[in-house]
């Protein structure tokens, strides 16, 4: 990913207002004052206790605990990384992100030249489709395979002229020179001779290939009559923006659906993605006709717990849903296949029966485990030894891919019934398949929630709502006092800016991590309920208090662990220079303690003294 420069950052904070940014998410109601409310996008409830604040310009659920700025928000609901996030937000507003962008790579062509060229690109192959009279086999082509004109239109699908020079008339004249062409796969050299370029694509149904964020990375063109040409589908080779292994087509329209259902649906052709959606079944993503990747895994497992795998009934369509499932399972999302009647594919299927009988089909999964023992039976008889080897081996293969101890138990049970094996012998047979290949984490800890010291947080809490205390703070609280980093960094915040009137705690904490943030956003959502019995000014003493206190027994512990030391090491007694020292201290270490208990008043000397000039 490109860097962001920290200016654009704060342009794109200033320019994005949290109110409206999760106004598009979240139906907000005015809560009084700064305040908005509404119903948490981050987990199921019925009553409001998600807040924004446009002062604060923060978020905070006190539901779920989840807070932070505009930035975190985005994330957190797109489910995207900083710089995606940071991206839309500049786009909704309107600034223009270029300048900072895509060090120039290959053949010196920036990635936002390449995203660049195939948006427009794109946009003259559609034009083709629609108006040249050269696609006029192409549009009866679409009207035959009932691909309408709303369909043409949703999915960007366009025709590549079949002229020869077309492209390269097209590029001369929206300035794109003969190597960004090149680069962006359009061009490509001959194979006898590297002066003599050649389209790529010419006389192809074109089917514009997109990211996640909707940019279109690459292309997909289909021949029109099958024995046109020997391969029916060309894709773009691999470019700067084009990773076959890490594109799954549609996603940035199934992206949505699959993050409310956590189910994607994976089909094995664009055309059959492109008809599912157009009949509402729209978590259906395919690959780019090669296999699945780990890389496509792990993508989807942003979105998705679990997939639906959509396959041919042919053998190869069979061998592929087992490759797949196995690397699914690996990525630890639950799998399941859906088989089709023999002979079809969604389109077809759809087309012929009704989307109806695609959502029966689909309905009717089975897991993945069950679908493999279906077919491994099929083709080997279990009746006699060596048949159950096999099979029962191939399965273990697949069961010994689950990370998850407990998913592994489920498909052995399920697989030791199936074939009336006892499960003891099937959990023998995988701690040998196991040890042989080891994978990482048996079990994935859960996430943990992280936890900051109490006297550190509500030190903070009260200096974010008082902020006329941060100065008298200051004096006493230096930030090697503070163990926890998190609320360091906020606190030094508070104790810089914090009387600022125009100062966001947000967008000081730019850079801080995710829980920095997350935390400052629940400090600021909250009221400083500690506060109410005693005065702010008070507390902030009570608090600074604890955590010079928590300084000096921490020095306590050590110097007694040195006395004990020095007592073993010489056999010493109080003679020794060593021990005198450090037993002198740790008296001294026991009278200030005691002095500290009584008051502010009598304690702050001895701060003072800790803290040294
Ligand atoms: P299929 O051969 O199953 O075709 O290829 P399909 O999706 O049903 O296509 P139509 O309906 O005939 O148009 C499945 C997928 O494999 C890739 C394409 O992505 C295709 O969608 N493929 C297929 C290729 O990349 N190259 C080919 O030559 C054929
Ligand atoms: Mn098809």
């Amino acid at each position: 990913m490109p860097i962001i420069s920290e200016q654009t950052i704060e342009q794109i904070r200033a320019a994005s207002d949290i109110v409206d940014v999760v106004g598009q998410h979240v139906q907000l109601k005015r809560a009084g004052g700064a305040s908005f409310k509404g119903l948490c996008p981050f987990h199921k409830e019925k009553t409001p206790s998600f807040n924004v604040n446009s002062a604060r310009q923060m978020f905070y659920c006190f539901g779920c605990h989840k807070g932070g700025n505009v930035f975190t928000f985005l994330m957190a609901v797109e489910n995207v990384d900083f710089p995606t996030a940071a991206r839309m937000l500049a786009e909704r507003a309107g600034i223009r992100l270029e300048l900072d962008e895509g060090a120039p790579g290959e053949k010196g062509e920036s990635k936002d030249v390449l995203f660049k060229l195939n948006e427009q690109i794109a946009q003259f192959y559609q034009r083709v489709l629609l108006d040249h009279a050269s696609a006029e086999a192409a549009r009866k082509y679409l009207e035959d395979r009932k691909l309408t004109g709303e369909i043409v239109e949703q999915f960007g699908i366009g025709f590549a002229p079949p002229q020869k020079d077309a492209i390269v008339m097209w590029a001369k004249k929206n300035k794109f020179t003969i190597a960004q062409m090149v680069a962006a796969g359009l061009l490509t050299q001959g194979e006898h001779d590297p002066e003599d370029l050649y389209d790529r694509f010419r006389g192809r149904l074109m089917f514009p290939i997109r990211d996640e964020q909707g940019r279109v990375v690459g292309f997909s063109g289909r021949v029109l009559h099958k024995d046109q040409h020997p391969a029916k589908y060309v894709n773009s080779p691999e470019t700067m923006l084009f990773k076959k292994s890490r594109i799954l087509y549609a996603l940035d329209k199934a992206r949505k659906p699959i993050l409310d259902s956590r189910t994607a649906i994976i089909c094995e052709g664009q055309i059959d993605v492109i008809r599912c959606h157009s009949v509402g079944i729209n978590t259906a993503v395919a690959g780019q006709g090669t296999a699945i990747t780990d890389d496509h895994a792990r993508l989807l497992k942003r979105y998705a717990d679990a997939v639906i795998l959509v396959m041919d009934a042919d053998s190869a369509g069979q061998n592929s849903a087992i490759r797949s499932s196995e690397i699914f399972l690996a990525a630890g999302l639950g799998v399941r296949v859906a088989a089709l009647p023999q002979g079809e594919d969604p389109d077809s299927l759809i087309l012929k029966r009704g989307a109806d009988a695609m959502r029966d089909a689909i309905e009717n999964n089975k897991t993945a485990l069950d679908f493999q023992i279906d077919i491994l039976t099929s083709r080997d008889d279990t009746r006699n030894e060596t048949g159950l080897m096999r099979v029962s081996r191939a399965l273990l293969e697949t069961i010994s891919k689950a990370p998850s101890a407990v998913q592994r138990d489920q498909m052995i049970q399920q697989a030791a019934s199936r074939l009336r094996i006892s499960p003891a012998a099937f959990h023998q047979d995988l701690r040998r398949v196991r040890t042989v290949a080891p994978r990482a984490d048996d079990s994935e800890p859960p996430p943990e929630k992280i936890e900051h010291p109490r006297e550190e947080i509500e030190l903070a809490r009260v200096l974010l709502h008082h902020p006329d205390i941060a100065n008298f703070a200051a004096e006493y609280i230096r930030d090697d006092l503070l163990e926890d980093a998190d609320c360091r960094a906020i606190i030094r915040e508070l104790f810089a800016h914090g009387h600022d009137s125009d100062f966001h705690l947000a967008a000081a904490l730019g850079n801080a991590g995710p829980e920095c943030q997350r935390l400052a956003a629940e400090l600021s959502a909250s009221d400083s309920m500690v506060v109410g019995e005693v005065g702010p000014d008070r507390a902030a003493q009570d608090f600074i208090l604890a955590i010079h206190r928590r300084a000096l027994l921490h020095r306590r512990r050590e110097l007694e662990q040195q006395r004990a030391a020095a007592t073993v090491r010489q056999g010493a007694g109080p003679e020794d220079a060593d021990y005198a020292r450090i037993d002198m201290e740790l008296k001294q270490l026991i009278l200030d303690l005691k002095q500290m208990q009584q008051g502010w008043e009598k304690a702050a000397p001895i701060l003072a003294l800790h803290l040294g000039p």
